[in-house]
């Protein structure tokens, strides 16, 4: 059968809040979950590309960069496998940096993202977009491409900072290219509840966002932070920490809320 993606861009211009962890270990669990799932890296830092075990490697055709500079060459020839069952990989490398200001010149510079991606849904249960931590013209070819945005935010004191300008232009591509852009919803990162601080900054959140906030929420947790440098999402890396058992908290309501959207058709 017939797969159609749902396209997810994880997004907050905020740098460090997470995207790229949530990408790799939300994408690893719906993957266990027997989902095929897709991640594109498009942060030149290609952290996501590292962290899955694949920094340096492009496919057949190469990689993001290339995929967005050319026409013509088969999606497909973009796409990895990981070391993880039906989880799959657009790598990106530094090239990347120039893409920022190299598409200006292009022709639909800010739709490009979304012709080479809609090739392949049909492959896909979904696709996470990282994207890199601006609202430059990688973010928003990102927003364009998306069906929704995935919004990460760390507890921490200046969480809503900058919140408005990501809000502002949500707005400006809905108004414009993609009139059906939604949040997925709002994620809680990095949370220490022994804190003060961050059971404040939580509950501003989610008195901020309401119900788009997903009740689970990521703690802190060391493991997070290892298992980049070993290569694999963090269920592989320990199972049984509180991270790992978080991000498969965090891919079983996400699934359960899908369920619930289509009972409700
Ligand atoms: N819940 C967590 N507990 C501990 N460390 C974490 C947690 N989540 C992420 N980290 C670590 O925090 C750092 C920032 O996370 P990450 O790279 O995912 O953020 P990002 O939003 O993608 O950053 P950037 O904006 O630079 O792309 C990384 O070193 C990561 O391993
Ligand atoms: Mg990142």
């Amino acid at each position: 059968m017939t797969k159609h993606a749902r396209i997810i861009s994880v997004s907050n211009q905020k740098g460090g809040v997470a995207k790229t962890t949530t990408s790799i270990n939300l994408a690893a669990s719906l993957a266990m979950a027997d989902r095929r799932v897709l991640l594109l890296d498009l942060d030149p830092q290609a952290n996501l590309t590292s962290g899955v075990g694949l920094k340096g490697q492009s496919a057949a055709g190469g990689t993001i960069y290339d995929a967005l500079m050319t026409t013509g060459q088969p999606a497909q020839d973009f796409v990895l496998p990981t070391g993880v069952d039906h989880l799959f990989l657009v790598p990106a490398d530094r090239h990347l940096t120039g893409a920022e200001i190299e598409l200006v010149m292009l022709p639909d510079r800010d739709q490009r993202l979304r012709t080479f991606v809609n090739q392949l849904r049909g492959e896909y249960d979904y696709i996470f977009i990282d994207t890199p931590p601006s609202l430059g013209l990688l973010t928003l070819n990102a927003l364009v491409a998306a069906d929704t945005v995935l919004i990460p935010l760390n507890c921490e004191y200046f969480a809503l900072e900058g919140i408005a300008d990501l809000m502002s232009t949500l707005d400006r591509v809905r108004e414009s290219l993609n009139p059906s852009l939604i949040v997925e919803g709002v994620l809680l990162t990095m949370y220490d509840d022994r804190t003060n601080l961050g059971q404040q900054v939580g509950a501003s959140i989610r008195e901020f966002f309401g119900d788009q906030v997903f009740r689970t929420v990521i703690p802190r947790n060391v493991r997070l932070g290892e298992a980049p440098s070993h290569g694999v999402p963090v269920i592989l890396y320990d199972a049984r920490s509180r991270g790992a058992e978080a991000y498969v908290a965090l891919a079983r309501e996400f699934l359960s809320r899908d369920l619930a959207a289509v009972g409700s058709h």
